[in-house]
């Protein structure tokens, strides 16, 4: 059945000493879970900490790729860039990137192919804004944002998809969708990928949620049917809290 996952999203947080902290940190706590486990430092921190995790459970993701093979787009980073270190996931779509950096639609179908053609995973992100679901209107626009940038890829292109819902309202504002409206939205989004592919492709789909998820708040989230894992954010920057929300995954 579907992987259960918890990623850590470190955003433009930390250098490298504080890194090989964190990752020290990580490593003295016993993982009793069954989640996969990812951390995504930024990029000047991804080598030392491919170093730093070999042998152990935990594995790494870049937070943003560009969308070309390479050529002259200064202080941008590849795919190929990214495997060459060992980093063979890549979170798109974030919604930091859509609204601060303007990441449209048709970029992010560009980014996705492109991780694809290079044989990376990708963690893919959406979710509503506030606005969209006081006009009752949340389920409607994350169909689309997921229909008009992932529907074109063939059902065997899902095996390298992780879907992670962030609704916007919920991300580092403290507040987090109730375990209920995080259930309803993750089965939505199951029915939606098993009537565009199928049951095989909608069933081994492993959904995340984001949105300040906390120690406190993970075990509740993580026991809904249809949430996965976590797509952790501020609390993936403490090890004993990051580690509880891991270990908060029983299943
Ligand atoms: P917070 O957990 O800080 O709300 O951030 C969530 C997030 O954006 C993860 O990508």
């Amino acid at each position: 059945m579907r992987k259960n996952i918890v990623a850590g999203n470190w955003k433009m947080n930390f250098g490298l000493d504080e890194t090989q902290d964190l990752i020290s940190g990580l490593k003295k706590i016993n993982k009793t879970s069954d989640a996969e486990v990812i951390i995504a430092p930024p990029f000047t921190n991804l080598f030392s900490a491919f170093e730093s995790l070999k042998n152990t459970n935990i594995g790494l993701a870049a937070q943003n790729m560009h969308e070309s093979d390479n050529g002259a787009f200064t202080g941008e980073i590849s795919a190929e860039m990214l495997k060459s270190i060992g980093v063979n996931t890549v979170i798109l779509g974030h919604s930091e990137r859509r609204a601060i950096f303007g990441e449209d639609e048709n970029l992010l179908t560009e980014k996705v192919n492109t991780a694809l053609k290079h044989g990376m995973r990708i963690i893919y992100c959406f979710g509503e804004e506030l606005k969209d679901r006081n006009y009752g209107e949340h389920q409607e626009v994350v169909g689309k944002q997921i229909a008009n940038t992932l529907y074109h890829l063939d059902a065997d292109a899902w095996k390298n998809i992780v879907l992670a819902y962030e609704p916007v309202w919920a991300i580092g504002t403290g507040e987090t969708a109730s375990p209920e409206q995080a259930q309803e939205m993750h089965a939505f989004i199951r029915k939606e990928v098993k009537h565009e592919y199928g049951e095989d492709v909608s069933e081994s789909l492993s959904i995340l949620y984001g949105g300040s998820v906390k120690p406190g708040n993970a075990e509740e989230i993580f026991s809904k049917k249809d949430v996965d894992g976590g797509l952790i954010g501020g609390a993936s920057l403490k090890a004993e809290d990051f580690m509880a929300i891991v270990n908060a995954f029983k299943k």
